[in-house]
Order: structure tokens, then sequence, then C-alpha cells
């Protein structure tokens, strides 16, 4: 599969692993990179610019093959702004393939110098957006490409609320530059989709946490095959309504502690405990779902086993391939055929 994706960032096929804070790390990005899609090393893992260093390092030892490290550019205590230039200057220096920025535009958040560090580096940038406007603006100040996500994906969909099946269509029609689909993406018949609303290729996370590489406990990938399309929820509108932002996450204890912390109108004091980053991390090695804000998609209702990275990318190509020809089937000049368009 040759997409415009595929040519920007030299892999094989057109499927990208999203940022995934505390599971993204070298192995799931050498896995994933390995078997002809596009791995993630997200440096929010990491809490110095020489950690991120020697984690692009490792992956550089674990594949030759292209990979993209996450930054995601949001206000955060562990990860402040001096930081995340640290690690986007780290990358530039490391020459990576990519950039994938999430949340406020680089220009804006690290600063006007760093695209164009980026281009003199020959490190392309992706920005992941939930809405036209901001992939609109991502063409204007230099970005390679967008990711458009919309409200189905895990972490931090925008309030606006609006399918990534609708998203699509219309940032493929304001941008020129290549358009990734995230957001529902699981399967080859997703990709196929995807590729008819006009993206170069789509973008996904929650089916790569279901995978032997992702590192997590095996009752995490139990839950993962056993919960629905209607088992997550949308909070933390509260803290999050200032940047746009809301939180997906899997519907458990702990989000509906959330949710009642919230309607009592509780604070960041109040909601820290529950939602701190160190208690996911615990978690997903620990296997206890109900007790962390696990940010998951609502694609995890199309999950069902637990495979190989390799297994999956090559079962979603096939996949792909099969739905699409069978999307020409139907399109024939025989009697009985569907109407053209157009025609009487
Ligand atoms: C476990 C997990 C952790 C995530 N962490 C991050 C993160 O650190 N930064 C980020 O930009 N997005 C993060 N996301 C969001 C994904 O990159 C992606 O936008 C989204 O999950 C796509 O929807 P899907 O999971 O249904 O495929 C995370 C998603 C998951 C499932």
């Amino acid at each position: 599969m040759k997409t415009r994706m595929t040519d920007l960032f030299g892999c094989r096929y057109p499927i990208q692993c999203g940022g995934m804070l505390w599971i993204a790390e070298p192995s799931l990005a050498a896995a994933i990179s390995n078997a002809g899609a596009l791995g993630n090393l997200t440096s929010g893992n990491y809490n110095s610019a020489d950690d991120l260093r020697a984690a692009i390092d490792d992956t550089r030892r674990l594949t030759d093959k292209p990979f993209i490290v996450n930054i995601t550019t949001m206000p955060s205590i562990r990860l402040p702004v001096e930081l995340l230039q640290d690690f986007f200057r780290v990358c530039c220096e490391k020459k990576v393939t990519a950039l994938e920025i999430a949340g406020a535009p680089v220009d804006r958040f690290l600063g006007p110098e760093f695209i164009p560090m980026a281009k003199e580096a020959g490190v392309k940038v992706l920005h992941k957006v939930g809405t036209v406007k901001h992939a609109v603006h991502a063409q204007k100040v230099g970005y390679d490409a967008v990711t458009i996500a919309g409200f189905e994906e895990g972490g931090f969909p925008h309030m606006d609320n609006v399918s990534t099946l609708v998203l699509v269509p219309r940032v493929v029609s304001e941008v020129d530059i290549p358009v990734l689909a995230a957001g529902g993406m699981a399967n080859g018949r997703s990709l196929a989709a995807a590729l008819s609303l006009g993206a170069d290729g789509i973008m996904m996370a929650t089916r790569f946490l279901a995978t032997r590489e992702s590192g997590v406990h095996a009752n995490i990938h139990k839950v993962l095959m056993e919960k629905k399309e209607n088992d997550t929820s949308l909070n933390l509108q509260s803290l999050l309504s200032a940047f746009g932002l809301q939180v997906r996450a899997l519907s458990n204890t702990v989000m509906r502690q959330v949710a009642e912390v919230e309607q009592k109108g509780g604070d960041l004091t109040d909601l820290l405990p529950l939602i701190s980053g160190e208690r996911a991390k615990a978690v997903w090695k620990e296997g206890n779902a109900e007790e962390a804000m696990l940010t998951i998609g609502q694609s995890v209702g199309l999950i069902e086993d637990i495979p190989g990275v390799d297994e999956l990318i090559r079962r979603m190509i096939e996949e792909a391939r099969q739905a699409l020809d069978e999307a020409v089937g139907l399109l024939s000049d025989d009697e009985g055929a569907l109407p053209r368009k157009n025609s009487a």
C-alpha cells in the first residue's frame, strides 16, 4: 500500500501508532516499525532530555525502520515547557524520522523557531488535531501532515464531539498536506474506510495496547477483549474545557468518582489523586482496571483478541484489501447493479 503517508514517513503500510504514555516505549515502537507500520516513542515516558536520547538509541538498536516520537504539548507539572523544548531539540539532533505533536500547536506553545528547526534537521512534523480549524492552522504554519481525531478516540478528544466519519472528509477537503484518520480505528475495515474517506492512512492506539508486545498486565488484555464500544466515558471537562478538550477513558470506579467530584464542583486538588499519571502507570503493570483513569477509545468494542503486532498488521492489510475489493465489486455496469451517481 503506497500513499502520501508511506511516502512521507518511509514506512511500508499507512498505519501509525498514536502516542501512549507509559506504553509506547522502545520495544513496542520497534515491534510496530518492524511490522511495516510506524511505531511511536512517547517522550512523556521520560523525565529528562538524556533519558529520551537513550530511548531513541534503544529503539534504533531494535529496528532500522522509521518511527515517530510523540510530544504532548499540554500544560503539565512533570513536563514543563522547557523540558518539552529540550525533547524537541533532542529529536532534531537525533534526526528522528518524524514528530507527532498532540495538544497546542508548536509555534504557539514551544515557540516560532521550532518548526523551522525541524525542517532544517529533516524531521517531519505531524500535528494531531480535533477540529478542521486546527488542521488548517497546522498547514499554515508548516506542519508536514495532520492527524484528525474524532471524538471516538481514547485520550483527549476535542469538546466539539464530532465523529471521525465527518471530520476526515472535512479536513481532506480543507488541507493539501497528508491526512491521517484517528478515533475508532482498529482493523482492516477501519483502514479501508479511512482511505475511502480520502485519508492517506490511519493512526490507532487502543488496538496496539491490545497486542502481546504492549507490556501491560494480562488482566488489562482480558478487560480490553471484554469491554464494548459503550464502556468508555467522557469526563474532566471541568479541568480541560479551557483547552477545548476532555478525557475519554474506560468507565470504571475511578471515572465514576471523577464524575462525582466534577458534579460537586471539585477542583484540581480534589481530582489529582484520582487522575494522576503515576496511578495509571502502576495499573497497566499490576492489572486492576478499576483503580486508575485508563485512557481507552471506543475502538475497544472492535477488539476480540491479543495478537502479536506483526500478525495484527498483516491481518489488517489483508482485511483492508478484501474490503476495498468488495466495495469495488459493487460498482458495475451490469444490469441490476447499483445506479451510478447522476444516472436517471
Ligand atoms: C493508553 C493510552 C495512552 C495515551 N497517551 C497519550 C499521550 O501520552 N499523548 C497523546 O497525545 N495521546 C495519547 N493517547 C491518545 C492516542 O494517541 C490516540 O489519539 C487515541 O487513543 C486514538 O484512539 P484509539 O485509541 O481509539 O485508537 C493515549 C491513548 C491510549 C489508549
